[in-house]
């Protein structure tokens, strides 16, 4: 119940975030990229600096190709992808971003490696009076300096998770949470949302947490230590797919039935996730949809046209809390 509950907040929510933003403009932008010129249509193209991650996972993947395919020439957009030197290098990150402001491109869309580090590039961006949206992870920075952030709720997403553990241990349990990379917005938004939901309920005896930084390597040399350390643990709240697998390895390693000795909640969604919870690998998947490249164009072109954007717009996403689940799940395509 608690879980539904939560999922129709977040629906209506984004009602209003799309009804704001279905009253957007045309795109604006006045600059032309110097592509091949056939644009297949009338005026410029807009140009759009996209400050990302790069190949980090399963999640990263598709949320980024999500952006490409809807930032397309067909679509009036001329993409340029500017990936981290690697998924934590902050520094190629804020290179790319001025090189954006110097060139002029007409928006920026910025996925952080780092939450803190970037009001000076903001306040750059905001000078030359290019607007900047930030996809998936946040920034520490006042929101004055950005237009919207869009991304599943975090907080909701992972009290999901802490809702599903106090129903599936009503007694409590020992555990141990994986974090992913530190210093990420979304990391500390998880924590907080699990913390939460199982603040009220007894018994909840917290082992530790570690990041295994969003990795499967990681996450299974990090659980492997911890149960050498602590044979009584009973669940891992991974942060991640990659992490929650690795976890899983891990548990069976130690000659342990995942799904039945310790229970393993992921976030992401990805098939290999979806496919190690219909195996009973994984006891339950919140999905953190990286769908949301309309949304993105929508933000940008009511940004260029001068309209009210929401701060926050929320990606609706589902869990997947049985085998059956998971394997309805990847029959349905949900997966990616
Ligand atoms: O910021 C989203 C997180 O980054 C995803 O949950 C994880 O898989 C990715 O590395």
């Amino acid at each position: 119940m608690a879980i539904k509950k939560r999922m129709l907040g977040l629906i209506g929510f984004v009602g209003a975030g799309a009804l704001a933003l279905g009253l957007a403009g045309c795109a604006g932008g006045d600059t032309d990229s110097g592509s091949d010129g056939d644009t297949g249509g009338e005026g410029d193209l807009v140009t759009v600096g996209f400050v990302a991650v790069g190949p980090e996972g399963g999640w990263r993947n598709a949320n980024e190709q999500a952006i490409k395919d809807a930032f397309t020439q067909e679509a009036g957009f001329d993409l340029k992808y500017a990936p981290a030197a690697s998924p934590t290098d902050q520094k190629s990150q804020i290179d790319a971003f001025a090189t954006f402001v110097n060139d002029e491109v007409d928006v920026i869309l910025l996925t952080a490696t780092e939450a803190s580090g970037w009001d000076d590039s903001l306040e750059l961006a905001q000078e030359a009076e290019i607007p900047v949206i930030l996809l998936d992870r946040g920034v520490d920075s006042s929101d004055d300096l950005y237009v919207t952030r869009i991304a599943p709720d975090n907080v909701n997403v992972a009290g999901a998770v802490g809702d599903w553990a106090v129903e599936t241990f009503p007694e409590g349990a020992n555990y141990f949470t994986l974090e992913g990379v530190p210093g990420l917005s979304v990391v500390n938004e998880r924590n907080e949302g699990f913390e939460a939901a199982i603040a009220g309920a007894d018994g909840w005896n917290k082992i530790g947490a570690q990041t295994a930084n969003w990795t499967a390597d990681e996450g299974k040399s990090v659980i492997e230590t911890v149960l050498k350390e602590n044979p009584d643990l009973q669940f891992v709240f991974a942060q991640n797919d990659e992490m929650g697998i690795g976890a899983a390895a891990a548990v069976t390693a130690a000659g342990l039935v995942p799904g039945t000795d310790v229970k393993i909640a992921t976030i992401d969604g990805t098939t290999p996730a979806l496919e190690a919870l219909a195996a009973g690998d994984l006891s339950f998947v919140a999905q953190y949809n990286p769908f949301f490249g309309d949304l993105a164009v929508d933000a940008v072109n009511a940004a260029l046209a001068g309209e009210e954007v929401e701060k926050n717009i929320i990606v609706p996403g589902e869990n997947f809390d049985s085998p059956e689940a998971g394997q309805a799940a990847i029959d349905d395509g949900k997966g990616f």
